[in-house]
C-alpha cells in the first residue's frame, strides 16, 4: 500500500460507514469515524462493536484482533476531528445535496493536500462531488458492498479529473482492506447497480401488481437460481430509501422506465418503512 495512507476518515457511521470503518480497522489502519453527533457517534460505536462480535461468534475473529480493531477507531461528532486524515471516505445518506456539502466542507478541514477523498456513493456522479472541491483530481468513488465485512467487491469509479496517482493509491488501499477492484466509469450506477435496481425494481413491480406474493417472489430467485436472498429481502437489507435513491439517480441520467422507482416503493418510503434498519419494509425484522 501506499504508505502514506495511514490515517483514516470515514464520514457516516451506519450500515455503510459502520461496515467501511471496521474493514479499515481490521486491517490495522487508524480509523476516526465522524457522525452528526455524539449521540449518533455512540451509534455508529455499537454497529461496528456488533459486527466485530458477531465475526468473532462465527469463528472470522479471534478476540484479541476484535480488540484490536475497536482500539484504533475513534468515534467523534465533528468534521474538524478529520483533520489530519490521509484519505476520507463519505459514506453518508444518498443526497447529492449532502454530499457535496460533506465535500465542501471536507476540502476546508482536510489540511494535507495531498490527502485523497473519496466516496461511497452507487449512484451520483463522482465528478459532482469533485468539482465541490479544490481538489478534483484527488476525488474518487470506492463503492463498497453490504455487508461491507463479507462482501469482497469494491468498484473504484475514476472521474474526468481524477489524476491516475489517486486511482492506483486507492486500488492499493483497497487491496490492503482484502478487497477485489472492480473499475467503473462515472455513469450512475456503476457496473452493480446499473444491473441490480433494474431486477430489484422489477420486483417491487411484481408484489405491486399482485402477480405474486413478496414471500413467493423471494423464494423463487433463493430456491430457483440459488441467490443467497431474493430480491424483496435484498432491497430490504440496503434500505428502501436507498434504493428509491439509486433508482432516481439513474432515472435521471438515462431516462429509462425500467429505473423508475415504482409508486409502491416511494409509498414505503413516504411511510417510514425502509426495511430491516426500521423493522419492516416487505418483510418484517425483529
Ligand atoms: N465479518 C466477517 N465475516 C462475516 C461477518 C463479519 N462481521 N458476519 C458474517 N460473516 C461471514 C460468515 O462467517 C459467513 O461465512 P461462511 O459462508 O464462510 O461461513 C458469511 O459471512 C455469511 O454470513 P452468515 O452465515 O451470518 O449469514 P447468511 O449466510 O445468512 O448470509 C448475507 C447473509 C451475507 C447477507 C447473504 O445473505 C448475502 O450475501 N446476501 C446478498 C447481499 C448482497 O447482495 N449485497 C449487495 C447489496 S448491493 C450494495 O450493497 C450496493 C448498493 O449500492 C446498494
Amino acid at each position: 500500500m501506499n504508505a502514506s495512507l495511514r490515517r483514516i476518515g470515514v464520514v457516516g457511521g451506519g450500515q455503510m460507514g459502520a461496515g467501511i470503518a471496521e474493514v479499515c480497522a481490521r486491517a490495522g489502519l487508524d480509523t476516526v469515524v465522524c457522525e452528526a453527533d455524539a449521540t449518533a457517534a455512540d451509534a455508529a460505536r455499537d454497529r461496528v462493536t456488533a459486527s466485530l462480535a458477531r465475526a468473532v461468534g462465527k469463528g472470522k475473529l479471534d478476540r484479541a484482533s476484535a480488540e484490536a480493531a475497536l482500539a484504533r477507531l475513534v468515534f467523534t461528532g465533528s468534521l474538524d476531528d478529520l483533520a489530519d486524515r490521509h484519505l476520507v471516505i463519505e459514506a453518508v445518506v444518498e443526497n447529492p445535496d449532502v454530499k457535496t456539502e460533506i465535500f465542501a466542507a471536507l476540502d476546508k478541514i482536510v489540511e494535507d493536500p495531498e490527502a485523497i477523498l473519496v466516496t461511497n456513493t452507487s449512484s451520483i456522479p463522482v465528478m459532482r462531488l469533485g468539482m465541490a472541491t479544490r481538489r478534483a483530481d484527488r476525488v474518487i468513488g470506492l463503492h463498497f458492498f453490504n455487508p461491507v465485512p463479507v462482501l469482497p467487491l469494491v468498484e473504484v469509479v475514476a472521474s474526468l479529473h481524477t489524476a491516475p496517482e489517486t486511482v492506483t493509491a486507492v486500488e492499493d488501499f483497497a487491496a490492503t482492506l482484502g478487497k477485489t477492484v472492480v473499475r467503473s466509469r462515472d455513469r450512475a450506477g456503476f457496473v452493480v447497480n446499473a444491473l441490480l435496481i433494474p431486477y430489484l425494481l422489477s420486483a417491487v413491480r411484481m408484489a405491486e401488481s399482485g402477480f405474486a406474493t413478496a414471500a413467493d417472489v423471494d423464494a423463487g430467485m433463493e430456491l430457483g437460481c440459488a441467490h443467497p436472498m431474493g430480491p424483496l429481502k435484498l432491497a430490504d437489507l440496503i434500505g428502501l430509501d436507498t434504493v428509491a435513491s439509486i433508482a432516481e439517480s439513474l432515472y435521471e441520467e438515462f431516462k429509462e422506465p425500467l429505473y423508475a422507482p415504482p409508486p409502491l416503493l416511494q409509498r414505503m418510503v413516504q411511510a417510514g418503512l425502509l426495511g430491516r434498519k426500521t423493522g419492516r419494509g416487505f418483510h418484517t425484522y425483529v
